[in-house]
């Protein structure tokens, strides 16, 4: 969390929701959510990492915050629903939703799998609006807010990425739709849209080796978990509070380098990797 930024306690008995929550920028958000003082409840499919990831939550918040790990596939909704009620049974209500389960590989159309291009749309979009569906009348009941963490891959066609650049275009057009529906009932819904951010599971897949941040990205550097996470921070806060269906992207400027780079993420995939890519052969 940024100390110089964000106060103390600016959550306490608040309740976060988060699925993907067991690695990478999930969990961030959870442990800088709950060092403001929130309790938390994180979902996901390895329950005996989401338990570890769950004890390590509360040792770092280190302020006496719990949290629950609530193990749930997001693709069933009766695993999600069932994953709402134990949070409401624990903690009573839901005030902040973030949806952040995610999967991907890289792979071209051609090489794609109608099982493939399921798999990836159920976990991203089915799972969210499964989250959706399962936590928002508890959110009706606090005037909660919503998270989506998206993705910048589907603004150009990026290549080897056609499961997940669907996927988060749906997630966006998904969270319009709800600031829109439930705005009146004080209800807000957001997309933050993460460029490359280190140590993560995403960029270990899309791969790291062979490419100089400085040449494609305008900051000159891959971006933190952290930043993801204040991002966050900052649209559950009252200073969100009047940002609705809105996307904000943190990628130090990177989806405007178009010309001058390779589009993401061949920008992340060994030079060798890039030259077979053109000839066919990956
Ligand atoms: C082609 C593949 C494949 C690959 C899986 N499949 N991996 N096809 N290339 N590398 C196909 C399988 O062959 C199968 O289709 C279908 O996908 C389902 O595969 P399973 O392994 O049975 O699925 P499952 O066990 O449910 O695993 C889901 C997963 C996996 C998405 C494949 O990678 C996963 O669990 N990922 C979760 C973590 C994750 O990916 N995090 C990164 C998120 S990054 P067939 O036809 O054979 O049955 C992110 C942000 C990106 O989202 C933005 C930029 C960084």
């Amino acid at each position: 969390m940024s100390k110089n930024t964000f106060r103390d306690g600016i959550f306490d008995g608040k309740v976060l929701f988060i699925t993907g929550g067991r690695t990478g920028i999930g969990y961030d958000i959870a442990k800088n959510m709950m060092q403001l003082g929130a309790n938390a409840v994180i979902v996901g499919r390895d329950a005996e990492g989401l338990a570890k990831s769950a004890a390590n939550l509360e040792r770092e918040a280190g302020n006496g915050k719990k949290c629950i790990a609530a193990a749930a596939d997001v693709r069933d909704k009766n695993q999600v629903r069932a994953a709402v009620s134990k949070t409401l049974e624990a903690f009573g209500k839901i005030d902040f939703v973030v949806c952040a389960a995610a999967g991907n590989f890289l792979v071209p159309i051609d090489g794609l799998s109608e099982n493939g291009f399921k798999t990836v749309i159920d976990i991203d979009l089915l799972g969210t609006y499964n989250t959706i569906k399962a936590t928002l009348h508890p959110l009706r009941e606090t005037q909660g807010a919503y998270i989506h963490i998206s993705a910048t891959l589907h603004y150009r066609g990026t290549p080897y990425q056609p499961h997940v650049s669907a996927a988060k275009a749906g997630i966006d057009a998904l969270s319009n739709v709800l600031a829109v529906e439930e705005g009146p009932r004080g209800i807000r819904s957001n997309v933050i849209a993460p460029g490359p951010i280190g140590e993560t599971e995403g960029m270990k897949r899309l791969g790291t080796k062979g490419y100089d941040p400085r040449s494609v990205i305008p900051l000159g550097r891959q971006g933190y978990k952290q930043e993801i996470s204040d991002a966050a921070v900052f649209l559950f806060s009252d200073a969100g509070k009047y940002i609705t269906g809105q996307t904000l992207v943190v990628d130090g400027g990177h989806r405007h380098l178009t010309h001058a780079s390779l589009p993401y993420p061949m920008m992340v995939l060994e030079p060798e990797k890039v030259k077979a890519m053109f000839q066919g052969k990956l």
